[in-house]
This record gives C-alpha cells, structure tokens and sequence, in this order.
C-alpha cells in the first residue's frame, strides 16, 4: 500500500511537471487555439462554441451518474427498489434536449461552412497555389510573381488562393491563418483546370508554420510550408525583388540592367555555369540562366531563393551548411524526392552553388 501510493503519487507529479512544461513551451507554430486571421478565427469561435456545449454534456451526465452512484447505491438490508416500465415524460426530455444541444452546434457549423466558402469580390492579392509531390508552388498572376514553399501576404489584406495539384491529393493547411483545404490533381489545361479557393485576411504580421494535411507520399511529413504575413511595405518591397527575372514578366527575361549586373558578379558568374554544369536546370528556373522564363518545371523555382528562411520544403533551415548537405546527398535527406542528382557533384562545385544560390537574394 505504502509502495503503491508513492509511485502515484510520482506520477502525478510528473504529469504536472509536463503540463508545466509544455504550458511554457514559447511558440506554438501550428497552433489552432491562436487564431491570427478571419477564416482561423471563425474556426476558433466554432471550436469554443463546441467545446462549451460538450463541457456542459460532460457535467451534466457525470454529475447524473455520481449522484446516482452514490445516492442509490444497494445497500445491505436495503428493500429492491420500485420498478417501472416507461416514461413519457422522460423520454420526451431526453429527445428534446440533445436536439437542441444539436442544434445549438449545427446551426453555427453551418453558418462558418457557407462563411468560408464564399469568394471575396476584390482580393487584394490572388495566388495560384499548386502542390506538388513534395512541395508547394505559388504564383503571383497579377504581380509577376512565381516562388515556392514561402508564401508572402500583406498584413490585414485578403487574400485568395486558388489551389490545385499537379499530382496527388494534398491539403493546403496553416492553422493559425486559416483553415485546411484539400487541394485536387487537375488538369494543366487552364480552361478545364479546377481549382480549390480558399481566402483569408490576416491581422497579425508574421511567420506562420503549415503542412500538407492529406497523406501524398512518403515525404508527406515533411511537406511543410509558411506563411509570411508582411507589413504592406514589406511585402511591396518583396514583390519588387521577386519580380527580377520571372517567368510571368516579359517571359522571364532580365532587364538589361540586372542581366549586366548579375553577370559582372563573379559569384553569380561561376555559380550560373556550375548551375548549368551540374544539371540543375534540367528541373529548376532561375534567374539569369537560360530556362529562367520556364514555367511548370518539374522542381521549385530556385529564383531568389537566397531570401527564403527554409529549404526543402521548410523541412531545413536556409544556411550554408544544409545547403550544402542537400546538395550532396538530397535522398539521405529526404528520400523519395525527386531531387535525384545525374551524378553526384564535387565539394568545390557544391561550395560554388551555395555561394550561388545564397546570393541570389
Ligand atoms: Cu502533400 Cu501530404
């Protein structure tokens, strides 16, 4: 007995110690319990509403069943108790009573499914979002802007993403934003294409954490996004640079002034030929190289990707030395990517596309 109680009384505390810890844990990345835009936010008060009624339900059935636990228990020398068959009264109670429960969650549900589906009349900013085995495109029609993985937002403006998949199944989902939505493999066609809208403001500047949330391969795990919620001159200043080089404007061709600029960089120069060398541009656009003006190669965009926080699909931080470990062997990193090198390269050629690629602001 003696033995019994200090071995629950340490778990106990071990139990409090770990709430205690998790409770201090100081960001919470893929929350849904702090909403930072419209759409998450209609989901949070959804969610409250819900749990409200199904803490309510809880109290009141549990209660019932102590009171009649303890009240009318059996007890010794007790006489049995009086029997009876049926109950109007009661049953009409316990019909009537869940049904209004019921719809006191349905009729909200309802409300929040018809309020996030309808489409903005004038999103300030329109993204095409494709997913692809395992990564996440975005482009910028109106803006000229193609990238990948990072998806740049200006503060307390909506947004509307117009979402499909090049090959299977993916859910576009960042909790604290908005909400998730699977995204369908569809035709490229654009006139057949059939797209998965999904639209929210955000309110809070920021870096929100996302994941494809519908199994689509072994990398599935690791197919993470984010979200970069700008302030509006952020976000224009981004714009401007993202612009530089890409496929939807002047069909990707440079301005001269920047195609002179980027050749006299010797970084940039060496880098353009290892890039070309090595047989990167057999699956990746980038600025300055021959293929920069191609859109739907079979890799992310790598323009710019100097001023991306992540790579690999936010799996590893954007730094020299994961850089490097990517390139030297990507399928130790993330197996079954179709990063597949045509042979496998030098440490100098590897030294030379880090200094490249972390150029390329
Ligand atoms: Cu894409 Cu899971």
């Amino acid at each position: 007995m003696q033995r019994r109680t200090g071995w629950s009384r340490r778990l106990a505390l071990r139990a409090v110690l770990a709430l205690g810890v998790v409770g201090c844990a100081e960001s919470f990345p893929q929350t849904t319990l702090l909403p930072r835009g419209d759409f998450a936010r209609m989901v949070d008060t959804l969610f409250r509403t819900t749990f409200w009624w199904a803490v309510a339900v809880f109290v009141l059935v549990e209660g019932a069943l102590l009171i009649a636990i303890f009240r009318f228990r059996a007890r010794p020398g007790a006489p049995a108790p009086k029997q009876f068959h049926g109950g109007t009264l009661l049953e009409v109670i316990w019909t009537v009573i869940p049904a209004f429960i019921l719809s006191m969650i349905a009729v909200p549900t309802v409300q929040t499914i018809f309020r996030t589906s309808v489409s903005p009349a004038a999103p300030a900013v329109e993204v095409e979002v494709i997913g692809h085995q395992w990564w996440w495109e975005y482009r910028y029609p109106k803006l000229g802007v193609v990238t990948a993985n990072e998806l740049h937002v200006p503060v307390a403006q909506t947004v509307a993403l117009k979402m499909w998949s090049a090959d299977v199944i993916h859910s576009f989902w960042f909790p604290q934003v908005a909400a998730k939505r699977d995204v369908f493999p569809s035709s490229t066609n654009p006139k057949a294409k059939k797209y998965t809208p999904l639209w929210f403001t955000a309110d809070s500047t920021g870096v929100y954490s996302g994941q494809c949330a519908e199994f689509c391969g072994i990398q599935h795990g690791r197919m993470g996004l984010r979200v970069i919620v700008d302030t509006p001159e952020q976000f224009a200043a981004w714009v401007s640079r993202q612009r530089v080089g890409s496929p939807l404007v002047n069909g990707g061709k440079l301005e001269p002034a920047a195609d002179s600029a980027l050749k006299a960089d010797t970084v940039i120069a060496k880098g353009a030929t290892a890039f070309v060398g090595a047989g990167c541009i057999a699956c990746h656009a980038m600025v300055g190289t021959p293929l920069a003006g191609q859109l739907g190669m079979k890799g992310p965009n790598l323009s710019h990707v100097g001023s991306r926080l992540t790579i690999a699909a936010g799996m590893l931080e954007n730094t020299p030395s994961n850089l490097a470990r990517w390139l030297r062997d990507p399928q130790s990193v993330k197996q079954g990517s179709l990063m597949v090198l045509p042979r496998s390269l030098t440490e100098p050629e590897i030294a030379t596309l880090v200094a490249y690629l972390r150029a390329h602001q």
